[in-house]
């Protein structure tokens, strides 16, 4: 996708509220080797980054008995990596929606080989969870979970939590167009990867409202975000010397938010719920009131703006439903906002007053307001609501399990951690192929044992394989040059050299212009005959790899070190080798060719993971398998160093103390270390 440049960015404190921005082109095109990054100019964002997202993400889709067409036209939109969590409230009885709703989903799921879940809002067992884990506030009088969006919103969040992802978008079911659900499902992950925090929202701005049913139904709709954003952004005047207008999402229906903040904000029962969201960050990290959470306040909360391509088209509600349902909630849960000053209240008095929502002397009504998420002991739910899983599953039977959230699974879980080295590793030394390797790779998935590269490969090469095989875990890059943290991996903060895409980079080697400048001055040398990759056309790095050429061009986006091959006889070879030492550069061998360095080291990459995965879980257990001499430095700082064999069916010779050798070829060998790996699991359990 590609968005026009940011404006000015306005802080409330901690709050960094950026201007709408427009969506530009809907597609970008496919990945093109980087250039020089685009900051000011309209930003494109990679399809690959959106799709990482989306694999993290769960969309909400509220339903109370809308037409089932609609609601699978809306199914349709919604990309295909997103977890669907249906929070249904239709009728039941005689009539039953619900299972029409079941059906619909289940059909659509079943043709597209895709899980969801569908759950009832009146469900009693989801209520007696909810009372057993402390959030008892959002049952009603007959002890069953309130009616409302919000209501389902709620729900949507914790399970998304306990079902491990990391973000949550929300999405009507009344949606007449599935390529504006497509649409708000792609800005939401282009709002994420656009934010530097992990504490993040995104809300939508239509561009287009047609009118379907009348004149009067839209120009009401249109006065209800207007009057809400003019008295948000009235409250945001007040607390300093600038007018602004900043807001103009204060009842985004269609919105995101990472887990990590959705689980600290407070919720408003009925309508006003997208309105609290706001009020609730200017509430709690503004710095205007008391500072709730320092973390926040240090990392900061991002409100993403965004204008929508697609028309919004949804099913018609009433006009008293736009005012009484939807406007006096807005304004309700401003006016009763601690912060609110009085010059505010009295402007929203008058202006509800002046639309007959409340009489002349009356007062603004006061909503309930829910309980942050994080109130509840998640792990708590997670046991109860794993039993009803399988039930609230589609299609039925399919593996939807509750587990922990991410952050304290990882936290509890991760007391076994592998390093991996990629070529001739995990991946074929021939054919590049993990093939044999995917099960055991699923296996320690389950096991929620992180599997972190540890390559020569680049940061673009390494993401293509994370990708493919669905691994989140942080990553080596270059040989030791840097450490690549995915930003909401660990929950502390450390410190990092760079952001890259959606990742902290930690570097230890020099930048790659440092070591092709040394290396210039050899490559002058005739005696010398050391052929550099960057030097290469991507044709020829594919030629002599054996990459094909999409991965010849990633092998070739270069950040720190440069492969390199030396021709000649062994004396010559030598020769060569002293010399890259004399210039002050460092070199290992990967089996075909050099990679030589300045400052990159695996050893000192792997030992700095080692730390951050024991800050955030403990004492951990550490595994590496490699296949060669270039692999030493990894095994070394291991705990258990295992090697694969090579092509000819025997291991390289490394010193390394307690090696272990396991028979198999590259990803064969690699499916072998993986089940010592999970034997010793077992055992420790
Ligand atoms: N689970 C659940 N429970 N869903 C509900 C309930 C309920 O009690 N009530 C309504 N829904 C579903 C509807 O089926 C629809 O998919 C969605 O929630 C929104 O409800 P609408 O009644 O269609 O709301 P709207 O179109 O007037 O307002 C929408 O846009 C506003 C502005 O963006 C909503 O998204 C508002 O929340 C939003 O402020
Ligand atoms: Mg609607």
């Amino acid at each position: 996708m590609r968005i026009e440049s940011s404006g000015q960015v306005e802080h409330v404190g901690a709050v960094r509220v950026h201007p709408v921005r427009r969506m530009l082109e809907l597609d970008s095109g496919a990945r093109v080797p980087s250039r020089v990054k685009e900051s000011v100019e309209p930003q494109r964002i990679e399809r690959d980054v959106i799709a990482g997202i989306h694999q993290k993400m769960a969309i909400v889709l509220p339903i109370k008995d809308e037409d089932v067409k609609v609601f699978e036209g809306v199914l349709s939109g919604i990309p295909h990596d997103c977890l669907m969590i249906v929070m249904s409230n239709s009728r039941r009885g005689e009539v039953d929606n619900l299972k029409r709703e079941q059906e619909t989903l289940e059909r659509f799921c079943v043709a597209t080989k895709r899980d969801a879940i569908i759950v009832h809002q009146k469900d009693p067992r989801l209520a007696e969870a909810l009372a057993d884990c402390g959030y008892g506030r959002i049952l009603d009088e007959t002890s069953l979970v309130r009616s409302g969006k919000a209501e389902g919103m709620i729900i949507g969040i914790l399970l998304a939590e306990v079902l491990g992802k990391d973000y949550v978008g929300f999405i009507d079911t009344d949606n007449y167009i599935p390529g504006a659900v497509w649409e708000y499902a792609q800005h939401y992950a282009v709002g994420f990867s656009l934010s530097q925090s992990p504490y993040v929202m995104a809300r939508l701005l239509w561009r287009y409202k047609p009118k379907i049913s009348g004149k009067l139904y839209f120009k009401k709709w249109g006065r209800v975000s207007e009057i809400t954003n003019k008295y948000v952004n009235h409250f945001i005047s007040t607390k300093g010397n600038f007018e602004t207008d900043i807001i103009r999402t204060a009842n985004a229906g269609e919105h995101a938010m990472s887990l990590q903040l959705a689980k600290k904000l407070t919720y408003a029962t009925g309508y006003g719920v997208e309105t609290q969201e706001l009020m609730s960050i200017f509430e709690q990290f503004s710095g205007l009131g008391p500072v709730a959470d320092r973390t926040i306040m240090e990392k900061g909360v991002d409100i993403i703006q965004t204008e929508t391509i697609n028309p919004h088209v949804h099913e018609e509600k009433g006009e008293e439903h736009l005012l009484q349902d939807m406007l006096v909630p807005s304004l309700s849960v401003i006016y009763h906002n601690p912060l609110c000053e009085q010059a505010t209240r009295e402007l929203i008095t008058r202006q509800l007053v002046d639309l007959e929502c409340i009489p002349r002397d009356g007062e603004v009504p006061e909503l309930l307001i829910l309980p942050p998420p994080e109130t509840v002991d998640a792990g708590r739910f997670a046991g109860l609501v794993d039993r009803q899983l399988s039930e609230y599953a589609v299609p039925k039977g399919a593996a939807v399990r509750a587990s922990l959230p991410a952050a304290v699974r990882r936290a509890q879980e991760a007391a076994r951690l592998v390093f991996t080295d990629l070529d001739g590793t995990l991946l074929h030394p021939v054919s590049y192929s993990y093939a044999a390797a995917l099960d055991s790779v699923r296996a320690l998935q389950e096991a929620n044992i992180p599997i972190v590269f540890c390559s020569a490969k680049t940061r673009a090469e390494q993401q293509v394989y994370r990708q493919e095989l669905g691994i989140a875990d942080p990553f080596v890059i270059e040989n030791g040059a840097a450490v690549v943290v995915p930003k909401d991996y660990f929950r502390f903060s450390f410190s990092y050299s760079r952001t890259a895409d959606d990742c902290f980079v930690i570097e230890i080697g020099s930048p790659y212009a440092e070591v092709k400048s040394k290396l210039k001055e050899l490559c002058a040398r005739p005696e010398l005959q050391i052929t550099c990759f960057g030097d290469l056309t991507t044709e020829e790095v594919s030629k002599v790899t054996g990459l094909n050429l999409v991965m010849a061009a990633l092998a070739k986006q270069r950040e720190y070190t440069e492969t390199v091959t030396i021709e000649g006889d062994k004396k010559r070879v030598q020769a060569t080798l002293a010399a890259i030492k004399e210039v002050g550069l460092g070199y290992t061998f990967g089996g075909k060719f050099y990679e030589v360095c300045l400052g990159a080291d695996k050893g000192k990459a792997v030992k700095i993971l080692m730390e951050l995965f024991k800050l955030n879980s403990g004492d951990v257990y550490t595994i590496g398998i490699g296949d060669s001499l270039n692999d030493v430095e990894m095994l070394n700082a291991v705990d258990l160093p295992i090697i694969v064999q090579t092509v000819n069916k025997n291991w390289n010779k490394v010193n390394v103390k307690n090696l272990k050798r396991v028979t198999g070829i590259g990803p064969e060998g690699w499916a072998r270390a993986a089940s010592a790996v999970l034997a010793g699991s077992e055992q420790k359990k």
